[in-house]
C-alpha cells in the first residue's frame, strides 16, 4: 500500500519536480528517459530524508553532494540502497537515523535512481547500469 502511494505521489511529482534545470544540455536520445526515471524515483522515494538538492539534514539525513559512497564504487552503492549492506567507507553510527532499504526495486530502476544521483546537484560519476546493480546484488 505504502508502496503504491510513494507511486502515485512519484507519479505527481514528475512534471513539477522533473530535472529539466539539470538536464545534460545535449542530451543523447536514452539520457532525458533515464533521468526522468531517476528523478521520479528520487522524489518519491528518497528526497524526504535526503531533502530537495539532495543535500540532506545536517546531523539527521546525510548530504548525497560530493558524498563519497554515492560517488564511490557503484556496486558498493547499489548493495547499499538495495540491501542496506553497509560499504566499509561508511561508518556505521554517524547518524542516529536509519534509511530503508530499497529492496523492491528492479535493476534498471535503481541503475536510473544512482545514474541520477552521480550527474546532479553537482555531482560528476560515470553512470551505472541495469547489469552492474544486478552483479553487484549477485555477489
Ligand atoms: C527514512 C530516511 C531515508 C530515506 C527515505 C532514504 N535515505 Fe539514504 N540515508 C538515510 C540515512 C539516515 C543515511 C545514513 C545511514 C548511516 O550512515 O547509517 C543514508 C545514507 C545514504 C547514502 C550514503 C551517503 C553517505 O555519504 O553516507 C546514500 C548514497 C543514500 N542514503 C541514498 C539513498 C537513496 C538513493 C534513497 C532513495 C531510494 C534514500 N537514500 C532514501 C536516510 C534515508
Amino acid at each position: 500500500m505504502l508502496r503504491y502511494a510513494g507511486w502515485l505521489a512519484l507519479a505527481s511529482l514528475g512534471g513539477a519536480a522533473g530535472c529539466s534545470r539539470h538536464a545534460d544540455p545535449t542530451p543523447t536520445a536514452a539520457k532525458p528517459a533515464i533521468a526522468d526515471t531517476g528523478a521520479r524515483l528520487f522524489n518519491g522515494n528518497c528526497i524526504a530524508c535526503h531533502q530537495e538538492g539532495a543535500r540532506g539534514l545536517p546531523g539527521v539525513y546525510p548530504s548525497l553532494v560530493s558524498s563519497p559512497v554515492l560517488l564511490g564504487d557503484p556496486k558498493d552503492l547499489a548493495r547499499w540502497v538495495v540491501r542496506g549492506q553497509r560499504p566499509v567507507s561508511m561508518p556505521a553510527g554517524r547518524y542516529p537515523t536509519l534509511m530503508p532499504a530499497f529492496g523492491w526495486m528492479k535493476p534498471g530502476d535503481v541503475a536510473a535512481l544512482l545514474t541520477y544521483l552521480r550527474s546532479h546537484f553537482g555531482n560528476e560519476a560515470s553512470a551505472v547500469d541495469a547489469a552492474t546493480v544486478t552483479e553487484a546484488l549477485d555477489e
